[in-house]
């Protein structure tokens, strides 16, 4: 099996292919500089010819603030480079993975949110990564959505912030209203795997297990480090953000639940593993 990983360089596009070199399956692995998604020709040229059998999207305007500004910018990578890449594969029969978000759901409710949910993005990064979604389900039924949220790997995330702000920060204050779930590019890379082994089409949701706020997972990561830091809860409106933010964005990995299974540990779990390995 022949595999296309777009926007390979990034935290997601790295364990994937960790977790690929295991098995015997042909990675290739670009990021913007050898394929920029948002160029229709390129696409099609490079598909055409390397003929991968599915293709993994990686590739996004992940920047939620700079979004609202950038909103050119944020269209062509969040959705017309998703549906450039599920068209490109649609000509070849090949299979389309998009990785999609919590932002796609308003995030103003008190209940976990399902695949079965009404979506209502608030944002331009979730309106933009909705409308890559909607491409990708018209234009390829061989389709995988996974919608995951609070991802952290190897790359730049809250975690490493964290640690690095506690550098030269004897205290910190870290928001305590918004509630959500995080998610290591472990877990999500190996539902990805699952779900292309097994041919589970659609959409799925794929956070780690549990809740937490940005304060508890601020709090988790300094005592699994054992950093002695005196941490803060503070209310969204004391950081104040370009995009709004999601109070409630808990998602139920409902779908993966009813058919084969969540592989996914909790987030304390893997959040631990993670902290074991950083290297910094
Ligand atoms: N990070 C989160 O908290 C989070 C939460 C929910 C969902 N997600 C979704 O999960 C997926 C993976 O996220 P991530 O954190 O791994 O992202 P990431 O680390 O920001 O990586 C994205 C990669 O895409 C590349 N890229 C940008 N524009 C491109 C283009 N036009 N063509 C090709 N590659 C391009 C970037 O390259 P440059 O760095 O050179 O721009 C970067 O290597 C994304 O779909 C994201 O929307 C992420």
């Amino acid at each position: 099996m022949k595999i296309l990983i777009t926007g390979a360089n990034g935290q997601l596009g790295r364990e994937l292919q960790k977790q690929y070199a295991e098995k015997d399956v042909e990675i290739i692995p670009t990021d913007v500089k050898d394929l920029d998604i948002t160029d229709v020709n390129e696409v099609n040229k490079f598909v055409k010819e390397h003929k991968p059998n599915v293709i993994i999207n990686c590739a996004a305007h992940t920047q939620v603030d700079k979004c609202e500004e950038q909103l050119d910018l944020a269209y062509k990578i969040n959705a017309v480079g998703p549906k450039n890449l599920a068209s490109a594969a649609f000509s070849i029969g090949a299979e389309i993975v998009q990785v999609s978000t919590d932002y796609v759901f308003n995030g103003n409710g008190n209940t976990e949110l399902t695949e079965f949910d009404t979506t209502d993005p608030q944002t331009v990064y979730g309106k933009t990564k909705l409308d890559g979604e909607n491409f990708v389900k018209t234009l390829n039924p061989k389709y995988y959505i996974v919608r995951t949220a609070w991802l952290y790997g190897d790359g730049n995330n809250f975690v490493k912030t964290m640690i690095k702000l506690s550098e030269n920060h004897n205290e910190l204050k870290v928001v305590n209203d918004q509630i959500g779930t995080p998610t290591s590019t472990v877990d999500l890379a190996s539902v990805i795997i699952k779900l292309i082994d097994e041919k589970n089409y659609g959409l799925f949701h794929c956070t780690c297990k549990g809740v937490c706020s940005w304060y508890d997972f601020a709090k988790e990561i300094f005592r699994l480090k054992n950093i002695d830091i005196n941490v803060i809860p503070c209310t969204t409106e004391e950081f104040p953000r370009p995009a709004k933010r999601p109070k409630y964005s808990v998602l139920r990995n409902y779908m993966l639940e009813i058919t084969t299974g969540d592989i996914t540990k909790t987030w304390q779990e893997s959040l631990k593993e993670y902290i074991e390995n950083l290297d910094m």
